[in-house]
């Protein structure tokens, strides 16, 4: 059998930013470091801050007063920033730059008195914290439907924002219909879907071109994994969202002669060698990467851990 690993897969930027900013926060401050929500949507991720002594929390009144306190990469309503102010926590922001950069969108358009939409999923928490930039009307639409049922207020005064984890080609269908309903919105001058989904949505459509299954690795609840998954379906290729070897059904892979690897921006690589020493143990394989672009983005640490030496992963 013939293995195929999509890349770029795994960490991006903005995870791996994430994940140190909570290694860092231990070292500096100890054990325990409380962190609102998942720091990042990986089971194996969280499991393993949790054993160097994270304490995962899904809201701040559960977080001792004075304590520490990490946002997840997926950003926070200005509330919660209120909350944390009221209750004297140190909070140490792992908000993914190009979050806070959507956040940032919303307030300008904000204050220059536009009515905004958000191009997201319902109840995630990155869409929880960008509607909670503004304390007014901010419409949320996931479909092509949704902006066909939309009531705004000023047809003229309109623009738009999306999540950063959405699919590629759903999104633009999406902002394809705002257009076409109302022609003067606007919308943000750079692409609010982040380079990392982007790049992992182009490798999933290389490698539907050369395998019979594909495997994505990656947590449930991650939204831009679930995208993966639902591409490689729409590409043609039974595909199915793992969070590690143990989910993988020997059923899926009779009869194929490649399988396709391919995981979310949270999933670590450990995860994706397990997946493929599980693969040629069940059956001796070829393994080969297939490239479609190498990326070499970094973001700074906060200041106050800059002086940490990261751990080793
Ligand atoms: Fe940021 Fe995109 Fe990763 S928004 S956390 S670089 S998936």
């Amino acid at each position: 059998m013939k293995i195929y690993l999509a890349n770029p897969r795994g960490f991006c930027a903005g995870v791996d930013r994430a994940i140190d900013i909570v290694d860092l926060s231990l070292k500096k401050y100890g054990a325990p470091i409380y962190v609102r929500h998942e720091i990042v949507h990986s089971r194996h991720v969280v499991n393993s801050l949790r054993q160097k002594g994270a304490v995962f929390v899904e809201e701040l009144s559960e977080v001792p007063e004075g304590s520490v306190v990490i946002f997840s990469a997926h950003g926070v309503a200005k509330s919660v920033w209120e909350e944390a102010r009221q209750r004297r926590l140190h909070v140490i922001d792992a908000t993914c730059p190009l979050v806070i950069k959507v956040h940032n969108e919303v307030n300008r358009d904000y204050t220059q008195g536009y009515e905004l939409i958000l191009i997201g999923h319902a109840g995630h928490p990155e869409v929880i914290g960008t509607l909670g930039q503004i304390p007014d009307k901010f419409h949320l639409v996931s479909s092509v439907e949704d902006v066909e049922k939309l009531h705004v207020d000023n047809t003229l005064n309109l623009s738009y924002v999306t999540q950063t984890t959405l699919s590629v080609d759903e999104c633009r269908d999406i902002v394809g219909a705002l257009h076409q309903r109302f022609p003067n919105i606007k919308g943000p001058h750079q692409e609010d879907i982040c380079y990392a989904t982007q790049n992992r949505q182009n490798a999933v459509k290389e490698l539907s071109r050369l395998v019979d299954v594909i495997l994505v690795i990656g947590s449930p609840n991650s939204s831009n994994s679930n995208r993966l998954r639902e591409l490689g379906e729409q590409c043609g290729i039974p595909s199915y969202l793992i969070d590690s070897a143990n989910d993988i059904n020997p059923a899926w892979l009779k009869g194929a002669r490649a399988v396709g690897i391919a995981a979310g921006a949270s999933a670590p690589e450990v995860l994706v060698t397990e997946v493929v020493a599980s693969l040629k143990a069940a059956e001796p394989s070829d393994v080969e990467e297939l490239t479609v672009i190498e990326e070499d983005v970094e973001f700074l640490l906060p200041k106050e851990l800059v002086q940490i030496e990261p751990a080793v992963r």
